[in-house]
């Protein structure tokens, strides 16, 4: 196959290159179109344009795989934990005993937040969103690390990268803590990453808690399973602001920003709160699935559909399977694990769903496990971006480390009026 492509504008004829990427993707180099022939691609959504070439995550959404630098994600969340994934995300390799042991207790040992972003997130009403307090107070937290904000220089981009992977699980739990009355909890040098988030999650008022194991192995398995999805929303908006070279840490609240959403993260609150209003409503599945096809209603079934998988999602699949696990052992009966069943079963044998290739993604049944472990509806998606942390941090420091690195700034076909005078 030939490594141009040709595009014919009018009597111009242009010759693209045409990438080839490591799994024989392929994507048209256009980046002379318009000085060549003054045109530029329009393509609302991004949905054929791709940002960059990345060497972090592969995911092919026809055959339902995604690997971490190579690694099937069904292997690494059987072999791994989270902290091993974050290494990998940030190294492009899995640690040996040494790496891992050397930067898991870093991290420990930073668990730690200023009292001053402590007493931020104790400003906030307590009916405040959760991600609201995590974003502001990862702000709060970068005005106490000043020798942290050049995000050209790899020492500071280093402590921050550490820093931040410390400090978010400390924030969100406090945010739950905070909108719960309860007083903060200090993290405890002497326990794991999952194991820590757990104890100042849950424990008593005197910092007592009991781990459970079967919580520990299930958050690591949602966070790994959340560390990264290449070029996805709320990432490609981490690169967008560290594009104009904003620190770190205002780049990770951006990408915290873009998760809330209902279409992206925010869909694992979003799916629990639809099961919920299934189950008041008699359990009427099929009224649902109808209301999901109506054009003239804006409902649609949460946690279904994916802009790139158009398969079921690798990642659903591992959730689903470890949410039948925990339930069974913990001998719970969730009834929304009941509905996302035959919400699942009705809507995947129903045309409009079939055609369209709509399958469970990764937020259909992360809110059971979730709601398992006791966590609260509103701090499922401050769960989401923990997990995804690494993977922003990943793609901020590719992106810094590119060559090629430019400005993010598209272009638009603008339609407004044209020129005028006030009168
Ligand atoms: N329920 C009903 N119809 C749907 C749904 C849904 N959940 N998702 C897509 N469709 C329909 C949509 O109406 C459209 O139909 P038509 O062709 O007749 O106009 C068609 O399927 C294609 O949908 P789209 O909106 O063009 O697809 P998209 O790629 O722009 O959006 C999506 C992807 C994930 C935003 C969308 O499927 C959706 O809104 N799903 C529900 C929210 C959700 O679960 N989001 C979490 C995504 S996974 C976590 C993450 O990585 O963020």
């Amino acid at each position: 196959m030939s490594d141009t492509a040709k595009l014919t504008l009018g009597e111009q004829e242009l010759e693209l290159p045409i990438i080839v990427g490591s799994e024989q993707e392929r994507g048209l180099d256009i980046s002379k179109l318009r000085g060549a022939t003054g045109a530029i691609t329009l393509d609302e959504g991004f949905v054929n344009t791709g940002s960059t070439q990345s060497g972090i995550t592969f995911l092919n959404g026809e055959q339902g795989i995604l690997r971490y630098c190579g690694y099937a994600i069904e292997d690494i969340a059987e072999k791994c934990d989270f902290i091993d994934t974050c290494y990998l995300l940030l190294h492009g390799e899995l640690p040996n005993e040494q790496q891992r042991e050397s930067f898991r207790s870093g991290i420990i040992a930073e668990m730690a937040i200023p009292s001053g972003v402590q007493d931020l997130i104790r400003s906030f009403p307590t009916s405040a969103h959760p991600m609201a307090i995590i974003s502001a107070a990862i702000q709060a937290l970068s005005t106490h690390r000043a020798d942290q904000m050049d995000p050209l220089d790899a020492d500071q981009v280093a402590s921050a990268t550490q820093g931040l992977i410390a400090a978010l699980p400390t924030i969100a739990a406090y945010s739950h803590r905070h909108t719960a009355g309860q007083t903060f909890i200090a993290p405890n040098p002497e326990l794991g990453y999952v194991e820590n988030f757990l104890t100042m999650m849950f424990a008593d008022e005197n910092g007592e808690y009991e781990i459970d194991q079967d919580f520990v192995d299930a958050m690591n398995l949602l966070l790994i399973v959340h560390a990264d999805h290449e070029q996805n929303c709320s990432t490609s908006t981490v690169r967008m602001v560290g594009s104009a070279n904003s620190n770190l840490y205002a780049s990770i609240v951006g990408g915290i920003c873009a998760l809330w959403g209902p279409l992206h993260g925010g869909a694992n609150e979003a799916c629990v709160k639809m099961l919920k209003m299934i189950a008041d409503d008699n359990n009427d599945v099929a009224k649902y699935v109808a209301k999901a096809q109506d054009k003239d209603d804006n409902f649609r079934l949460m946690g279904f559909g994916h802009r790139v998988y158009k398969n079921y999602d690798p990642r659903a699949k591992i959730i689903k399977k470890a949410c039948d696990v925990l339930l069974e052992k913990l001998d719970l009966d969730d009834p929304l694990f009941e509905i996302a069943q035959s919400l699942e079963k009705v809507a995947l044998e129903d045309s409009y769903f079939v055609d369209r290739k709509l399958y469970p993604n990764v937020d259909f049944y992360s809110g059971v496990i979730y709601r398992a472990i006791g966590i609260p509806v509103e701090m499922f998606t401050v769960l989401f971006s923990l997990g995804r942390l690494p993977g922003w941090l990943a793609h901020w420091q590719e992106m810094h480390a590119s060559p090629g690195k430019r400005i993010c700034r598209p272009r638009q076909v603008y339609t407004g009026p044209t020129a005028r005078e006030i009168q």
